[in-house]
């Protein structure tokens, strides 16, 4: 496999993008960073160059890829939130689609014909069956999955029309933080569920809440596939070494093949943190599927990828270490 010299990454000063870039430098690999730091950290950004700027701003794209040879360009700068793209859709579309729209423009303009996107399950909908592959119906019932499937969709006819090679990576549950405490999930507000529930832990919520108990699973909560945010990162690399080595356009479903309920994760969480956890039981939330399973089986295949994280006591260990040392109480008391 042939790795990349200098990779473009949008978004590299958020959750993923940042485990993304540190994972870079481990391989030797020259990042710029591009980030408008509107929900990212800068100091997040542990490699590379850091560029502040927005892919709405074409003037910065094109002084960017002017400055800089890229193999290849990574994007992780989406809003992800499903309940927000319900209620401001324009927001994602905008983002998600038109802003993608220029920075693939971009790149066309300047001969970078690398693209590893970050997609979501939510392309899929509600699950027909489970686990979910690739050929699963995509039918988006809320604007932000629609946000990336419309982006997959220009993918294939950039790819047909102006040959961009694309790797669309289908996350389902990024959780989990850098083992070494380096990194971790710093969203504000935080929606995700397992950061909720160690902050509830650590007393910094007074209880977390479970959106709804009365779900067709065993014990009536929501069951994900939790995918540790370094296997993540590995996965991307795989995509990378994969497009620079020649390979077609291609999309992937992402997770660990492993469905753990609400409250298992919350089980989970008490045996890691010792702590008791208050609960409140709440409503259900809008647009959430009892049921997101993800069959992982071509990525393993096809790129040889492997999960080294799969455990959910050891992604909730690596979350807990993150929001244990960004605890101010914890703090005091060492
Ligand atoms: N949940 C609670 N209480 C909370 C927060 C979440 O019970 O306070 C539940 C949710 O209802 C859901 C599960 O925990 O059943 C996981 O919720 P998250 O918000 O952590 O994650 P989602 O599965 O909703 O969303 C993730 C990504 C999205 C992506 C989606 C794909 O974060 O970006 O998967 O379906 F769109």
């Amino acid at each position: 496999m042939t790795s990349p010299k200098t990779v473009l990454v949008v978004g590299g000063a958020g959750y993923i993008g940042s485990h993304m870039v540190w994972l870079l430098g481990r391989k030797g690999v020259d990042v710029v960073t591009l980030d408008n730091l509107s929900s990212g950290h800068r100091d997040a950004v542990l490699h590379g160059e850091f560029v502040h700027g927005d892919i709405a701003d074409r003037q910065i794209l094109d002084k960017v890829f002017r400055k800089y040879k890229f193999d290849a360009v990574m994007h992780f700068a989406s809003f992800i939130q499903v309940g927000e793209s319900m209620q401001d859709p324009a927001k994602y579309y905008q983002n998600n689609v038109v802003n993608t729209l220029n920075l693939l423009n971009a790149m066309c303009a300047h001969g970078v014909d690398k693209f590893i996107f970050s997609s979501t399950a939510a392309i899929f909908g509600e699950p027909e069956y489970s686990p979910i592959d690739e050929s699963h119906p995509k039918r988006p019932i809320n604007p932000y999955g629609w946000s990336k499937l419309m982006v997959e969709q220009a993918l294939a006819d950039y790819d047909r029309a102006y040959g961009l090679k694309s790797v669309c990576l289908r996350y389902f549950n990024a959780a989990g933080a850098h083992p070494d405490g380096l990194l971790g999930e710093r969203h504000e507000p935080e929606t995700h569920l397992i950061p909720l529930v160690l902050q509830a832990a650590s007393g910094r919520r007074p209880h977390i809440s479970v959106f709804g108990r009365d779900y067709d699973t065993p014990d009536g909560t929501c069951i994900r596939d939790y995918i540790h945010i370094l296997d993540l990162a590995e996965a991307h690399w795989l995509a990378l070494q994969y497009l620079q080595s020649g390979g077609e356009s291609s999309a992937f479903n992402l997770g660990n093949g492993n469905g753990y309920s609400v409250e298992s994760v919350i089980q989970t969480a008490r045996r890691v943190t010792g702590e008791t956890i208050p609960v409140q039981e709440g409503r259900r939330r809008l647009g959430d599927p009892a049921r997101l399973v993800a069959n992982a089986s071509k990525i393993k295949q096809e790129l040889g990828w492997q999960p080294a994280y799969f455990n959910l006591d050891t992604i909730v260990e690596h979350a807990w270490q993150w929001e244990y040392s960004h605890n101010p109480r914890f703090a005091k008391a060492s």
